[in-house]
């Protein structure tokens, strides 16, 4: 297959077979991360590969609780490691104080992807599926101090992976053109975005019941994962009528990403960064 073709197939997986990865496999993927684009070639960055059952089980639970997480044979754990920059600049003489420098975070976090995104492709290409795991951010602390991670390193994002059972069919997307902008940025009216996202979406109904589908009930049952009350069409209507969502986009911003309680996320992520030393104001 072409890697377009490969790259329009590919889907987040969360429905792993119980299947090892072979190592051979497992040290390309790493070879891909390390091979991967870096902010002046600094690779401000670590990867810790969990693998073993106790581990994937305590990381499952961390990031919320999220079956596929232990059942892939493989979790990388992406980490932005400014210990082995401020430890080689001062063995070196000089200083090193990206943990104060946004400018720094802020490449080291684009490294940090480029390199995950290296795996995703290359994982694909043998067959294999993978799944992001964003929520590693509301357990830094915890994953810190289970993986001995020291400071001024932060782990970011997490990566499962493993060969998938069934991958999710009909995930919406935008429109090429409502993300493409050739030359100069194209405003687009307050119509043309509400179609944009009605296009994406379709019906609220429609889209809620797809969405659990393809999500929960894809990953946890045929996965024969416990059941979880995600998975639950009916109890979830019963909450989407007691908080009056209507739409898809109240669906987004009130249910599944309550944008009040990301705000309130802020706090945690602040006091998760002092505490591995990075503070930027
Ligand atoms: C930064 C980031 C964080 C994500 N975090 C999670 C997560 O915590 N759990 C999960 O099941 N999927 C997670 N995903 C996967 C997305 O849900 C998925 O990419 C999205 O639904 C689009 O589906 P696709 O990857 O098949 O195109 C994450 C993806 C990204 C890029």
């Amino acid at each position: 297959m072409n890697l377009y073709d490969l790259m329009m197939k590919r889907r987040s997986a969360r429905n792993f077979k119980d299947q090892e990865i072979p190592e051979e496999i497992v040290e390309q993927l790493l070879d891909a991360a390390n091979n991967a684009p870096s902010g002046g070639n600094i690779q401000p960055i670590s990867v810790i590969v969990v693998q073993e059952a106790d581990a994937r089980k305590e990381l499952s639970e961390m990031v919320g609780d999220q079956p596929w997480v232990k059942n892939a044979p493989l979790s990388l754990i992406f980490c932005i490691d400014f210990y082995r920059i401020k430890k080689w600049a001062s063995v070196s003489d000089t200083e090193f104080k990206g943990e104060h420098a946004l400018e720094h975070f802020l490449i080291a976090y684009a490294d940090l992807m480029c390199s995950a995104q290296n795996v995703v492709i290359l994982a694909e290409s043998h067959g294999l599926g993978s799944v992001y795991i964003g929520t590693i951010l509301v357990a830094i602390d915890q994953a810190r101090e289970y993986f001995n991670i020291p400071k001024f390193v932060l782990p970011m994002m997490v990566l499962s992976i493993g060969y998938p059972k069934s991958v999710p069919k009909n995930v919406p997307k935008l429109k090429r053109d409502v993300i493409t902008h050739r030359e100069r940025y194209r405003k687009l009216s307050e119509d043309e975005i509400k179609k944009a996202f009605d296009d994406k979406y379709g019906k609220f109904e429609d889209n809620v019941r797809k969405y659990i589908e393809r999500i929960y009930v894809e990953a946890v049952e045929a996965n024969k994962q416990e059941k979880h009350p995600w998975a639950d069409l009916e109890s979830i209507k019963k909450e989407l009528e007691k908080l009056n969502i209507k739409n898809n986009a109240q669906f987004l911003f009130r249910f599944r990403y309550p944008t009040d309680e990301m705000v309130k996320l802020n706090e945690n992520l602040i006091s998760a960064f002092k505490n591995a030393g990075f503070e930027f104001f």
